[in-house]
């Protein structure tokens, strides 16, 4: 059983859904509101504790009524919350439009910009206990680049999804074992923002493992070269957290290799679209095992 830690963001979704992405200064009816929890942290500390891992999460709610019930919420997925901080400000929030299985999302990070180094010193012992670090960039830059250098001091694997895109220090780069970005986050983190994606898989010779949506993943291996990992070809009613389904199903069957390992989480990445909300698709192990002897490997 993999043990690991995710450093990041705890977050409520707050989703509409509507027919149509409301046009600037229109207004619209949506056919369904609904609050469930998210965050990209908490999402991929979900994913990999229902497929088994062993799984603390590091990360700050704020002392009101959603940082209490997404605070239990992992707890009840059978994840240690001893690191998730409390703090007076609000609690992360993610307001989520949802159309035909898109999204468009705008974050407000509250809690989850309080999160300090020193928070993570305090924690140093859930470094030395993980296997594989993981963290996304919806807390504070210099928390990230404190995580990677905690995971470096103690030898551990440290897994970086860097998004929502941006550009990366060369030295954060330099200290990931692995980068999983999807196609536009990899342009931005290496400040290529109008390349083409397919030219920059080399860049990262066996530390990239780039999603693409339902094409699934390709990764660099160590010479470079790209190896296209075909996804599971599936209906999509909310494809939200399904980048982050991916991540920590990445995380939680690493020890298997890349190409096994990249195999699991596009079919854990595919079940997750198939239910509204981050987290109420994600596939336990059993289910995921059903699914992947089921499938004959799907479509470019
Ligand atoms: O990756 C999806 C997540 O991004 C959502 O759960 C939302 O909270 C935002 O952080
Ligand atoms: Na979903």
């Amino acid at each position: 059983m993999a043990k690991v830690l995710v450093v990041g963001s705890i977050n409520m979704d707050l989703v509409v859904q509507t027919t149509t992405f409301p046009r600037l200064g229109e207004t619209l009816f949506g056919q369904t509101f609904a609050t469930f929890p998210g965050g990209k942290g908490a999402n991929q500390a979900v994913a990999a504790a229902r497929l088994g891992a062993q799984v603390s999460m590091l990360g700050c709610v704020g002392r009101d009524a959603f940082g209490a019930q997404l605070k239990a919420g992992l707890a009840a997925e059978g994840i240690d919350t001893q690191w998730v901080f409390e703090r007076d400000v609000a609690s992360g929030v993610a307001a989520i439009t949802v159309t035909g299985g898109d999204n468009a999302i705008v974050v407000v990070p509250g809690a989850n910009y309080a999160l300090t180094t020193d928070d993570l010193d305090a924690a140093e012992a859930a470094f030395v206990a993980a296997d594989v670090i993981l963290a996304q960039l919806e807390i504070p830059l210099p928390v990230v680049q404190h995580a990677a250098a905690l995971a470096l001091r103690h030898g551990k694997t440290f897994f970086l999804n860097p998004a929502p895109a941006t550009v990366l220090p060369q030295s954060l780069i330099g200290a990931a074992t692995l980068l999983t970005p999807n196609e536009f986050e990899l342009a931005a983190a290496l400040g290529a923002p109008d390349s083409d994606w397919s030219t920059l898989l080399p860049r990262l010779p066996g530390k990239l493992v780039m999603t693409h949506g339902k094409h699934g993943a390709y990764y660099a291996d160590h010479a470079g070269k790209a190896v296209h990992q075909p996804g599971f070809p599936v209906t999509a009613v909310d494809s939200t957290g399904a980048g982050d389904t991916f991540n920590g199903a990445l995380a939680a069957f690493w020890h298997l290799g890349v190409s096994d390992a990249v195999r699991h989480a596009n079919a854990a990445g595919a079940l997750s679209v198939t239910k509204a909300g981050a987290q109420s698709g994600m596939p336990k192990l059993a289910e995921l095992n059903a699914f992947l002897s089921s499938q004959t490997q799907g479509q470019k």
